[in-house]
């Protein structure tokens, strides 16, 4: 082999090796550059005679045409091997099955939610909706609920770190609260007619949210829901109350085989007040007085705090789990599963 032929081999071998193209174009300097191999060839001639000139030169071109078809080659190669990967790389499989969503659904207690919202709606109960985060005197002290009452104790309520001592802030722990806030707020709508002693429109709102209070067993959650209901009108009777409610009963477990008795209670802000028992007449739970919620007459003290006249304004308020109520309609007996996200138990009720 001459000294060309191998020159051409080496170049041939350096291409090869270069796997990348910035490698390839250092090689290629290395033989076709400006100082490169083939430079000092030419170089090389100058002390040759014209005769030797001629057959050298020729040489030497077909030496330096064979290089670059190697170097043209393995750039073509090495393109090729570029898009070869990158097609690998993002290459769709069409065959491979598609990712399942999964269908979205509501949270049994969402459910009872909207189920709690429409029947009352159909009877003309608004819906109010209020902070979780409440002041001590929405919670308590303007549901006449005194200094001294086990409710305000530490054990049972979530006090707010950092508040003001006077006021502090909670997690409410009912959405009794909400009586007050909504009153107030109708009351202010309807200020200019009150003050002229004409008749202003019922107030007849259910505020449904989550409360928060220091209890965790089987049927007692930190968080729980309550829906708060209040009418207040000059000519609301506690029978206004029982068919409202009862009515609303039956329709919620789709069932008239369901009867209600009104137990007396004590409540601070209603006087007198009563616990809601409801009892299923067939069915699994049939016979037995099952608690669902407190309702009771709305204290003169508590009407008072909403700006209106005890004397003239007249009304009834329930508060009702409904943790409870999903609880009863769909059978479960363990409050903690509606909250630990298990998906399986969640997906039961789509
Ligand atoms: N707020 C009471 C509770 O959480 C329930 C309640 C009782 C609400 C009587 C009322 C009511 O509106 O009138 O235990």
């Amino acid at each position: 082999m001459n000294d060309l032929d191998s020159l051409v081999e080496t170049a041939r071998q350096a291409f090869a090796q270069s796997t990348a193209p910035a490698e390839l174009e250092n090689a290629k300097a290395r033989f076709l550059g400006k100082s490169g191999r083939m430079t000092e060839l030419m170089k090389g001639m100058a002390q040759l005679s014209p005769e030797e000139k001629k057959s050298r030169g020729a040489a030497i071109n077909l030496a330096k045409q064979a290089i670059e078809a190697a170097l043209t080659a393995r750039r073509q190669a090495l393109s090729e091997a570029e898009l070869e990967r990158q097609l690998q790389a993002e290459a769709l499989d069409v065959s491979l099955p598609g990712r399942q969503r999964g269908q979205g659904g509501l949270h049994p207690v969402s459910l009872t939610l909207e189920r709690i919202e429409g029947l009352f709606g159909s009877m003309g109960f608004e819906v109010a909706d209020g902070p979780e985060i409440e002041t001590d005197w929405f919670n308590f002290t303007a549901l006449n609920t005194p200094q001294d009452h086990p409710a305000r104790s530490m054990h049972d309520t979530f006090y707010i770190e950092g508040g003001d001592e006077q006021a502090p802030h909670l997690l409410r722990t009912h959405t009794s609260p909400m009586q007050i806030r909504h009153a107030i707020a109708h009351v202010k709508r309807h200020r200019a007619a009150l003050d002229a002693g004409q008749a202003i429109p019922e107030i007849r709102v259910i505020a449904p949210g989550r409360t928060y209070r220091v209890d965790s067993d089987a049927t007692h959650s930190p968080m729980f829901h309550q829906c708060e209901g209040l009418w207040i009108g000059e000519n609301v009777s506690f029978k206004d109350l029982k068919y409202v409610f009862t009515a609303f009963c039956r329709r919620f477990f789709e069932t008239d085989e369901l009867v209600l008795r009104f137990r007396p209670s004590f409540f601070p802000f209603t006087e007198p007040s009563a616990e809601i028992d409801i009892q299923f007449q067939q069915g699994p739970l049939a016979g037995r007085w099952l608690e669902v919620a407190g309702s009771g007459q709305v204290h003169p003290n508590v009407v008072r705090n909403m700006g209106l006249d005890p004397e003239r304004f007249i009304g009834f308020a329930f508060g009702m789990g409904f943790d409870r109520l999903t609880m009863l309609r769909y059978g479960v007996s363990d409050l903690r599963l509606f909250f630990d996200g298990d998906i399986r138990f969640l997906s039961q009720f789509q």
